[in-house]
């Protein structure tokens, strides 16, 4: 099943303005990223070579954009050249790419900005009255698709973190961890994209999705998860079960919430279902092997191994980076899969960064004895 449903749907919608105004080229939808002040972007729809994909900035670096979301108001830039210097990178690429105008509008959802969307035409002073009153339908149209597409995410994640801070107390891993692994499993995912054409929808949904990996583990036992040093084999077979909890907790809430419906859920049920699955078919619960793991999965065994070695636990102190991506590296096409470990490689100031941006207070890290 395609999980790539807004992308196809604002395609389509497209499509059908350009029927009626052929020079309306680029239609593009960047999100908001409130943790991290950044905008990515999210859907593309363009001709071939003209689409930006896989880009992201940080709002407070482009005043203009800013000022619009502060304003809840659109803009029309009727000649992209004729703009104060410098130039944005994005006016920049637009120019470059052969568009002459713009029209851009912020989106919210629950008076929260949830991003923009980008109309681009290759001529310039397109945007006439006439053509804005025509899309302000369209706008609320979009708006709608993606507000809707996103607000579960939302549902479930407020849901599932209810449930994990009742839970908090008991866990050795932090609130700060799953927020971590989130952004380590984005970083990989954005790192591979132009390799493996990876679309920005789809890494959306693994940022946020990769933080509910562990969600299984409130059905765990205190005294297996608060343990100091190794597991039994017996408690061991026990903590296991977290992954089937958290697929069973994921099925109810889906059930309850009537979100069946979504496609990128599956997303989500992959990152619970295979984070423990090894590259090599000795992992669990299913023992798959190589690419018969969803790569959300593989990205996410990655990124949550990086943070429990990079963090210091109850147990053990922190690794530097450069241990963690050592032991990474050796246990890469065994445990892990290759592809995904190959972006940490030279990447260490931005995954400290990462580190320092979501950092544990110490007395955020519970010890044994809690
Ligand atoms: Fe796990
Ligand atoms: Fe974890």
């Amino acid at each position: 099943m395609s999980w790539d449903l807004v992308g196809e749907r604002i395609i389509h919608l497209h499509s059908e303005l350009r029927a009626s105004w052929p020079h309306l080229s680029r239609l593009a939808v960047a999100v908001y990223d409130h943790e991290t002040d950044r905008l990515n972007t999210f859907v593309n729809s363009g001709d071939g070579q003209r689409q930006l994909q896989n880009y992201s900035a940080k709002l407070s670096e482009v005043p203009s954009l800013k000022q619009l979301a502060e304003q809840h108001s659109p803009r029309i830039k009727q000649d992209l050249r004729d703009q104060p210097q410098p130039l944005s990178p994005h006016t920049q690429w637009l120019i470059e790419a052969g568009f002459a105008s713009s029209y851009t509008m912020p989106l919210y959802g629950n008076d929260h900005l949830i991003g923009f969307l980008f109309f681009d035409a290759d001529r310039s002073n397109y945007f006439t009255e006439t053509m804005v009153r025509y899309l302000a339908v369209y706008t609320e149209l979009i708006s709608a698709i993606i507000t809707n597409q996103l607000a579960p995410i939302y549902i479930l994640r407020g849901a599932l973190n209810t449930v994990r801070h009742l839970a908090l107390k008991r866990d050795s891993e932090t609130a700060c961890h799953i927020r971590r692994v989130g952004r380590y499993a984005q970083f990989i995912a954005f790192k591979l994209a132009p390799q493996i054409d990876l679309s920005d929808e789809y890494i959306e949904f693994v940022l946020q999705y990769a933080p509910m990996h562990d969600i299984g583990k409130i059905g765990v036992p205190d005294n297996i998860l608060l343990k100091r040093g190794e597991l039994s084999p017996d408690e061991y077979e026990a903590a296991k079960i977290h992954v089937l909890s958290g697929l069973e907790i994921i099925d109810s809430v889906v059930d309850e919430f009537d979100l069946g419906h979504l496609a990128h859920i599956d997303i989500l049920r992959n990152i619970i279902g295979t984070h423990h699955e090894r590259f090599d078919g000795t992992g669990y619960p299913n023992g798959l092997a190589g690419e018969a793991i969803p790569l959300e999965g593989r990205i996410t065994a990655v990124a949550d191994v990086l943070d429990a070695l990079t963090t210091r636990r109850s147990y053990k102190p922190a690794w530097s980076f450069e241990e963690a991506i050592d032991y990474l590296q050796a246990k890469s096409g065994s445990m892990f899969d290759p592809l995904c470990v190959a972006p940490l490689l030279d990447h260490i100031g931005e995954l400290r960064e990462i580190h320092d941006c979501f950092k544990d207070r110490d007395e955020d890290i519970p010890s044994a004895s809690d």
